[in-house]
């Protein structure tokens, strides 16, 4: 029998023990995770975004929007009423990368898409007081005068396949004519319209 006088008094014996008891409870917390497929496996029905909608994305984020707005609905009634479901992991698999954001200046735009008309954002977007006159969002008025470049779409789209994102070759092939010259605006609200619609039928 080992004394624990013993092991304090030992350094060596003391760092192995210890590193057993570490990996020990480290494997308990990682093992489970490689047969999770809850995380690794989209919702039924959700496609890759299209070129256009990956521009708008990219606007998204050189925009900041994600630092006003979440993509998470988390799963408390006061939510769900607000938003609808609570946004689930399978939803977010290709989503590279995440844009959840952490903190709610404006709304959760998790389930926007859909809510609102393509007309509606316009106007929004191009002066949000026009629409909501309280509201503190900034306007973006250049969405609407610049126009999307679609040299690099087709290389965002293989970069996102090597991870794991099903973008067909066709749609690789096409995307530079299917984004370029577009006002940017339109790429944006192609964006903002399929955000959770994928589960939509759902309550
Ligand atoms: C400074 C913070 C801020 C930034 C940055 C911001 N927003 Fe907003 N957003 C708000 C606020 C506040 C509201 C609520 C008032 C309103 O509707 O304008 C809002 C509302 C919205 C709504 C309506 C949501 C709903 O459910 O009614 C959409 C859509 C939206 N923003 C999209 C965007 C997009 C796209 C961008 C980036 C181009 C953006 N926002 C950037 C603060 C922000």
């Amino acid at each position: 029998m080992l004394k624990h006088d013993t092991i304090e008094k030992n350094l060596g014996l003391m760092v192995i023990l210890v590193i057993i008891v570490i990996s020990g409870g480290g494997l308990a917390e990682i093992v489970p995770l490689f047969f999770q497929k809850q995380t690794t496996v989209p919702v039924e029905g959700l496609k890759p975004l299209t070129a256009l909608q990956l521009e708008g994305r990219d606007i998204y984020m050189r925009e900041g929007c994600h630092v006003c707005h979440t993509q998470q609905i988390r799963p408390f009634r006061a939510e769900t009423e607000r938003y609808g479901h609570y946004s689930v992991a399978g939803e977010f698999v290709y989503d590279h990368p995440f844009l959840w954001g952490s903190k709610r200046t404006g709304p959760d735009l998790a389930r926007v898409g859909g809510r609102y008309s393509d007309d509606w954002h316009r106007a929004h977007l191009y002066n949000p007081r026009d629409v909501v006159p309280e509201s503190i969002m900034p306007s973006y008025p250049w969405l609407f005068s610049d126009k999307v470049d679609g040299e690099i779409t087709p290389k965002k789209m293989l970069a996102l396949r090597s991870v794991g994102v099903p973008f067909t070759d066709e749609a690789i092939a096409s995307s530079a004519a299917d984004v370029d010259g577009k006002p940017e605006i339109q790429a944006l609200i192609a964006y903002l319209q399929q955000l959770g619609t994928v589960m939509s039928n759902r309550r």
